[in-house]
């Protein structure tokens, strides 16, 4: 049985591949793409991902875009990581884009499709701020209880980028991660304890490489630009690929292994707005929803999103 997901995202060099991944991927239905302020402006986002869609022959699949900004926080993206555009890139000439963006907004588009599917089919897969998936719950709270489960990039129990305490998407958005985290679906968080360990090394930027192939040379522009930013802005040698990780946990967990844990999103700290605070104290109760990524296979990782490359 093949995964039908709605890839929420912010491209963003990360949620790129992301797209990548679920597209080549035999066992993932991409049943649409939205597209959510976060990175860049909701304009530049969505403008990058018509460009991805574009390089990858993406023609099937319905992209919508949402949301503008956050619920309650100004406009805030992350320039330093992904550049002005985005999706800025070395060597690789990124093309007009071909794709259109279809009629209606993102959120209308996420709770139609949740309510036209069978229950319990469709995954959310939100890799952005999570502003389109907290309105779509709060104008159809019907939704909750058909959607499989939500399988999310953001957070994390033990650190943050965007502050000492707080990641990226749930930072800029802590109001949106809020709704997402206390509604009863099932929630995955697939963290930066996790996304750490997905680092684009040298000898995997060289696979993509030597596959020869334009969607290929798009990948390593990416992470040319990519392995830059994350080192001038936080000291990394190799950039870590957030946002596939999601993907690859659906296609096999046994790639990232998750442990579950209760996890609330903080509102009001003076230094820790935006942190998921992860209750590690004790066994999770039996009815805890929630759940954190803990462990990559980061060879079987790679694998993966290279066979998905070579397949598009
Ligand atoms: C997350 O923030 C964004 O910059 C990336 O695309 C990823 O989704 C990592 O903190
Ligand atoms: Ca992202």
């Amino acid at each position: 049985m093949t995964r039908k997901i709605i890839l929420d995202c912010d491209p963003g060099h990360d949620d790129a591949v992301a797209i990548l991944l679920a597209a080549g991927n035999p066992e993932i239905e991409l049943l649409g793409v939205t597209t959510v302020g976060g990175n860049q402006t909701l304009q530049k986002v969505t403008y990058n991902a018509r460009q991805v869609m574009t390089v990858a022959g993406i023609t099937d699949v319905p992209l919508h875009a949402g949301a503008t900004r956050p619920l309650v926080h100004e406009v805030e993206v992350a320039g330093d990581i992904h550049g002005e555009t985005g999706m800025e890139i070395h060597g690789f000439e990124l093309p007009e884009p071909q794709i259109e963006v279809a009629d209606g907004h993102a959120v209308n588009y996420i709770i139609d499709t949740i309510m036209s599917e069978e229950p319990g089919t469709v995954t959310l897969v939100p890799t952005g701020p999570l502003t389109n998936i907290a309105l779509a719950a709060r104008l159809e709270p019907r939704i909750v209880e058909r959607v499989r489960e939500v399988v999310l990039m953001g957070g994390g129990y033990h650190t943050g980028n965007w502050s000492a305490t707080a990641e990226f998407n749930i930072k800029v958005d802590p109001e949106a991660a809020h709704v997402v985290f206390n509604e009863p679906w099932p929630v995955v968080m697939v963290g930066l304890d996790l996304t750490h360990q997905a680092l684009a090394t040298r000898d995997v930027e060289n696979r993509f490489r030597e596959l020869g192939t334009d969607v290929g040379d798009f990948v390593v522009g990416l992470f040319g630009f990519f392995r830059e930013s994350y080192r001038e802005a936080q000291g990394f040698d190799d950039p870590p690929v957030h946002d596939p990780c999601t993907v690859a946990y659906l296609i096999d967990p046994s790639i990232v292994q998750t442990k579950k844990m209760p996890i609330d999103v903080e509102l009001r700290g003076e230094l820790t707005v935006g942190m998921t605070v992860a209750d590690l104290r004790a066994p999770a109760p039996a009815d805890c929803h929630t759940s954190a990524a803990v462990k990559l296979d980061h060879g079987r990782f790679w694998d993966l999103v290279v066979d998905a490359v070579k397949a598009l």
